[in-house]
């Protein structure tokens, strides 16, 4: 297998703007990825990162003001960007989907779950409305809605939230996808109903082989669950690595300041610091890192060019000129 065969889907320079009445706001400015079959990818960032539109860059489904405006998506190899609607609405569904932070984006409130489920069915297989329903009862006794005869028959306001959540789970797993995006699919949720939520989406995806990624600006939620953590600041990637490296060894200014700013096992005695100034403005995304007018440590050259991605080991890379620093005097010292 040739090393990039094994990728269901890689997103390569992606960048994605909104043209409103105020100018360009780009909010995807450049992001990379690979996504390994089965596997788990997280993308954690602050609100207003870029996560939820890199989510509907990959889906298609942006707001009409939205445009990917460069950059590919492959689905096993084949630009997605290039096809039309028509293929991208079979693709949706049947390949990808995607599950919203709030349930009733996706789900009608004038129409039961039962139906719901079964014109999902039946929109993306062929199968006939009896083995539909068969496989609407089968998705929800799957997702742990209990009694599932009688809910099919309810509207979904008449169910508790977290029960909404495993429904929109259940709808967007019924045709088994082989990518799940889930778009901070359990911040509405308490925490006893998040770990719930969060359980039952590792099961389902060692059942059907699907691969996931987790959309969330909570670093717990996917310390346990991902293979691979991406942290965006300003729609760009910050840092990338497995979870160790992120926790343990966070090579980026904007990484380490999250840390800091949430509770974690090493810091639990510490005072949490949140990270001082305001989120960049998009509408003007300055010529160097993104992250430099919040941070602590920036030099010169962090204003005026962007960092490239340097490796810092076989699973990390970092974009920040910290390391680029820390490398050259570390070659200098050996030279000396
Ligand atoms: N419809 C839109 N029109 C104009 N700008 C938009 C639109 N949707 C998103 N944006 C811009 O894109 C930026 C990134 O938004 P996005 O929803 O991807 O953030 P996010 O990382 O998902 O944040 P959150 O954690 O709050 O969900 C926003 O700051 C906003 O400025
Ligand atoms: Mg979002």
């Amino acid at each position: 297998m040739s090393d990039e065969s094994k990728y269901i889907l890689q997103v390569k320079d992606l960048h994605t703007s909104f043209f409103t009445e105020n100018g360009e706001v780009k909010a995807v400015n450049g992001i990379s990825f690979n996504l390994e079959a089965g596997k788990t990818l997280g993308i954690v960032g602050e609100s207003g990162s870029g996560k939820s539109v890199t989510a509907y860059s990959i889906m298609q489904i942006l707001a009409s003001a939205g445009k990917i405006t460069g950059g590919e998506v492959l689905y096993k190899g084949e630009d997605i960007t290039k096809w039309n609607e028509k293929k991208m609405e079979k693709f949706r569904g049947e390949k990808i989907s995607i599950i919203f932070q709030d349930p009733m984006t996706s789900l009608n409130p004038v129409f039961t779950v039962g139906y719901q489920l079964v014109e999902a069915v039946l929109l993306h297989t062929d199968k006939t409305r009896k083995e539909a329903e068969a496989r609407a009862i089968e998705m929800l006794t799957l997702v742990g809605v209990n009694e599932p005869e009688s809910r099919v028959k309810q509207y979904p306001h008449e169910l508790s939230g977290g029960m909404r959540q495993r429904v929109m789970i259940a709808m967007a797993l019924c045709c088994e996808p082989d990518i799940l995006i889930a778009d901070e699919p359990t911040t509405a949720l308490d925490v006893t109903i998040q770990a719930q939520i969060l359980e039952l989406m590792q099961e389902l995806q060692k059942k059907l082989g699907m691969a996931i990624i987790m959309v969330t600006h909570d670093l717990g939620v996917i310390a346990s669950m991902c293979d691979e953590i991406m942290v965006m600041y300003g729609g760009r990637v910050c840092e990338r690595g497995v979870a160790d490296d992120i926790f343990y060894r966070p090579a980026h200014s904007y990484t380490k300041g999250l840390l800091r700013s949430i509770p974690t096992a090493s810091n639990m005695n510490e005072k949490l610091v949140p990270i001082g100034g305001t989120p960049i403005n998009l509408l003007n995304m300055p010529e160097g890192c993104a992250f430099c007018p919040r941070c602590q440590d920036a030099m010169k050259i962090c204003l005026t060019k962007k960092p490239d991605e340097l490796r810092i080991s076989d699973s990390h890379l970092a974009s920040c000129w910290m390391n680029v620093k820390a490398l050259y005097e570390s070659q200098e010292g050996a030279e000396a």
